[in-house]
């Protein structure tokens, strides 16, 4: 055999041993921990991404915190000081600064994907080694959103300054009060009320930490406070908030299924969780905005379905940019339903 024809071959036969030594089989065990899986945002996630899980063939384990940062650490660490463990991990903390800790405490061995999601960590965390990923959205686009749906509305509809003092009078219930995605959202709700021209006055707001019945409480109180007549829309960071409020507005005849068109007071929310877009249909809710739960954990299936450390490969296969390890997932508006 001609001597460059037998090195091509021991080369070729080289690079085929390599890469069958670099390329591990995809992992088969994926174990989640969830912040709280009675928020529904994240119990939609966890139904999109057990779907998701089936399709690959990937058996999930999943933790429940609670929204208990100590119990999640114990969780957390129990999984990663068990000796051979070396399942991917998709994380949603409670407290974000355990990222580091988390970070700190991987051993050569971690070799599998771990991903977290939902709740932003310090990208610097994530930058420090080549086994973590994160998955988010950009949390402001999704206030722009909501506020244009609700804008758009306001401007289209003749009596909607209700007690016509020629001012919006506006309830705004935020998440927590710490959350990125709670600050993120409520400035861009404000940017996005002071580029439209119209006046406007949020005459209650509180921190209703993402939750239902937080939600109806305070909106309750808003009720008491302001009476109905003065309230024009309601913002919430979120869409399980939404439905506590229009819950609370149900009380006074207001925002009910196919109810009275002069009994509606717009509502606006985030996510599009399952509940919020059956009252967009039946006419309880204005509009919401997609938080992507479906993208998000198929991204992640398919992270762990690469087991790679590559983001240019990860980019090419999600089809979306991918820095730093950290993917953002884009949101999208609801169509609403015309009242
Ligand atoms: C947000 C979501 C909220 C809540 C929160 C928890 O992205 O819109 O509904 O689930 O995450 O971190």
């Amino acid at each position: 055999m001609p001597k460059l024809k037998s090195l091509s071959l021991a080369l070729v036969a080289s690079l085929v041993s390599l890469s069958v030594s670099t390329a591990e089989a995809a992992p088969s065990n994926l174990q989640v921990f969830y912040y709280n899986q009675s928020d529904p945002f994240i119990a939609n996630f966890n139904q999109d991404l057990l779907e998701q899980a089936k399709l690959n063939n990937v058996n999930v384990k999943s933790y429940d915190a609670t929204d208990d940062a100590f119990k999640q650490s114990e969780q957390i660490d129990l999984v990663l000081s068990k000796k051979n463990n070396n399942d991917p991990l998709l994380l949603n903390l409670v407290d974000t600064s355990y990222a580091k800790t988390i970070a700190q405490n991987l051993r050569e061995s971690n070799s599998a994907p771990i991903i977290f999601f939902n709740r932003a960590v310090d990208p610097q965390v994530i930058k420090s080694n080549a086994t973590l990923w994160y998955i988010g959205a950009d949390a402001f686009s999704s206030g722009i959103y909501q506020t244009e749906i609700l804008i758009d509305y306001l401007k289209s509809h003749q009596g909607s300054d209700r007690n016509q003092n020629g001012v919006y009078d506006l309830v705004l219930l935020k998440g927590e009060a710490n959350h990125t995605d709670a600050i993120e959202r409520t400035q861009a709700t404000f940017d996005s009320l002071n580029e439209s021209g119209l006046d406007y006055k949020v005459d209650f707001t509180a921190n209703a930490n993402w939750d239902f019945q937080k939600a109806f409480d305070s909106m309750d109180r808003a009720i008491s406070k302001l009476t109905i007549n003065n309230i024009d829309a309601v913002i919430c960071n979120n869409d399980a908030m939404a439905l506590g409020a229009i819950m609370a507005l149900n009380q006074y005849g207001y925002n009910l299924k196919d109810g009275d068109a002069k009994k509606f007071i717009p509502v606006v929310g985030i996510d599009a969780i399952p509940d919020a877009l059956e009252a967009i249909r039946d006419g309880r809710m204005l509009g919401t905005v997609c938080n992507d739960s479906e993208r998000m954990s198929q991204i992640a299936l398919q992270i762990i379905n690469l087991n790679t450390r590559d983001e240019n490969l990860v980019s090419k296969t999600i089809g979306l940019p991918v820095k730093d390890h950290q993917i953002i997932v884009p949101y999208l508006k609801v169509q609403t339903k015309a009242r």
